[in-house]
């Protein structure tokens, strides 16, 4: 009964003849218009035997989790299995590497994968994220599998009720995926700062997760990325002390804060769930992470031919995108009032090269529309046109495009817009409505007594952002201000106004 490690988050589970995947990447174009690829290298685990495994589980439709490539080279018979989300883009995007069965299941149901594996799914509670841990019963030993997924703490404690026995292993994010700051306008001191920051509250989330489940095993994993194409090499730098720290720097920062049962797992390694023990891949013999820039640089020239021909497949366009532009936000415009609303703004898009232009999108009630002119916004992306033809076709998510790091955006005021992200990513009524119907039912009658700097305040107990419950994650910050630490939201304890992001204000009442 093991586990091996495939590279980034990709897992195998094996117990007698049966085999599990879940989150098998290997594709040689990495992810991400070829921007991300797989830290270190994992093509030498490609053999017959990886393709033909019993089932194989998708966590979410991030595409360094979701591998077409790597299922077009499974047989069709082997069945996929997903979280049922409120909407059909992940099942979708496996449809495209061909037909196959495709199980959905419903959140916390026991799913049976083969005779002594089980599984359950637990997405995270707010529709506006999906991504889901696995929960995989091998024989009489438990792996929870967090991937990208910052699930509650109520919710990590419902999974080991619903258990009742101990975790053997819990695997969780230790890099970031996400694009903030990097792609941001910020002065280089700034921007180190932020990237820094977030790196910590990465972790720290690592630490909460870990002191609700006290696992056997902690396995840091899914990241970081490495990026191979010199346009983007600068990224790298982010192993170093930014938003993508690699396994070993995980491990050495975990066991600092007093947790000494993390392990390095690489492409191969494998954890004896009943021994306790690690078998290494012979492959990473020489591999040191602190030579990680010559290894990137000969990992580079291997791929170069590979990221050129890939870009050649995304032409600059020769006439104009105005028209195709217009037509396209004009219907994402009539999505959703809710979402216009909630995103309350004009943003730019500055698309550079042939067939580009300065264009904008007023999301406001009382000035909605598409225009040629791009002042007065308060957020503007700038990236080649290229890159907006299979934006505009429908065949490259700007979610999948953010992440691969290709543009640069500005904003001010310098507040996240989870709802301009959210209309974006998932452009399509199912899902808008599921977030909406969400979040306008959240409850703001429950109140929670909260201290700060000798005041005492009432305060609404569920975050108006995506409702985690700040009895167990909110954090008092000098100045009258409370942290969310589900999505690191500042509220202003006095007023309730949300300061980072555009969220509904909180509930608030002073009493002394
Ligand atoms: S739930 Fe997202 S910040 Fe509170």
């Amino acid at each position: 009964m093991e586990i091996t490690a495939l590279g980034h988050a990709g897992l195998k589970f094996q117990v007698a003849q049966s085999t599990l995947l879940i989150d098998p990447w290997f594709s040689p174009e990495g992810a991400f218009l070829a921007s991300w690829f797989q830290f270190p290298e994992n093509q030498h685990l490609l053999c017959p035997d990886l393709l033909q495994p019993t089932a194989i589980i998708i966590t979410h439709e991030h595409l360094d989790h979701l591998d077409t490539w790597f299922l077009n080279q499974v047989p069709t018979h082997i069945p996929v299995v997903i979280p049922d989300y409120p909407s059909p883009q992940l099942q979708n995007k496996i449809l495209v590497a061909g037909n196959r069965p495709i199980h959905i299941i419903k959140a916390w149901t026991p799913w049976k994968i083969a005779e002594q594996i089980q599984v359950f799914l637990v997405p995270e509670e707010s529709p506006m994220n999906h991504d889901a841990a696995v929960v995989v019963e091998l024989g009489n030993r438990v792996i929870l599998n967090l991937n990208d997924a910052r699930l509650s703490t109520p919710q990590l404690h419902q999974i080991c009720n619903q258990l009742g026995k101990p975790i053997d292993v819990l695997a969780l994010q230790g890099a970031g995926a996400s694009w903030f700051p990097l792609c941001y306008h910020y002065p280089p001191e700034q921007q180190q700062t932020l990237s820094k920051r977030k790196r910590l509250v990465k972790l720290n989330y690592m630490m909460r997760a870990i002191a609700a489940v006290n696992p056997v095993m902690v396995l840091p994993f899914a990241g970081p990325p490495c990026f191979l194409d010199p346009e983007l090499s600068q990224f790298n730098q982010e192993m170093e002390s930014g938003i993508f720290p690699d396994q070993q720097q995980v491990v050495a920062w975990l066991r600092e804060q007093g947790i000494e049962n993390a392990l390095v797992m690489l492409p191969g390694d494998r954890w004896n769930l009943e021994h306790q023990t690690q078998s290494y891949d012979p492959q990473w013999k020489d591999f040191e992470f602190g030579a990680h820039r010559s290894y990137l640089q000969a990992y580079a020239s291997r791929r170069e031919n590979i990221i050129a021909s890939f870009k050649e497949n995304y032409p600059v366009p020769q006439t104009s995108l105005w028209q195709n532009f217009k037509a396209y936000f004009e219907h994402l415009l009539s999505l959703s009032p809710y979402f216009n609303q909630q995103i309350g703004m004009k943003v730019g898009f500055e698309i550079e090269g042939p067939g580009g232009g300065q264009w904008a999108v007023d999301f406001r009630p009382s000035s909605q529309g598409v225009f040629q002119k791009i002042e007065d916004c308060a957020y503007r992306y700038r990236f080649s046109s290229r890159w907006l033809v299979p934006l505009l076709e429908g065949k490259l998510t700007w979610e999948d495009f953010f992440l691969s790091l290709r543009f640069s955006a500005w904003r001010n005021p310098d507040q996240y817009n989870d709802h301009l992200l959210g209309l974006l990513k998932f452009a399509e009524p199912m899902a808008l409505q599921a977030v909406e119907k969400y979040e306008t039912t959240l409850s703001s009658q429950e109140m929670i007594t909260v201290q700060s700097g000798g005041k005492t305040f009432q305060v609404q107990r569920y975050c108006p952002h995506a409702g985690q419950d700040l009895l167990h994650v909110g954090e008092v910050l000098p100045g009258d201000i409370i942290c969310c630490l589900g999505h690191h939201y500042e509220f202003d304890l006095t007023t309730g106004k949300c300061l980072t992001g555009n969220c509904p204000s909180l509930h608030v009442v002073r009493t002394t």
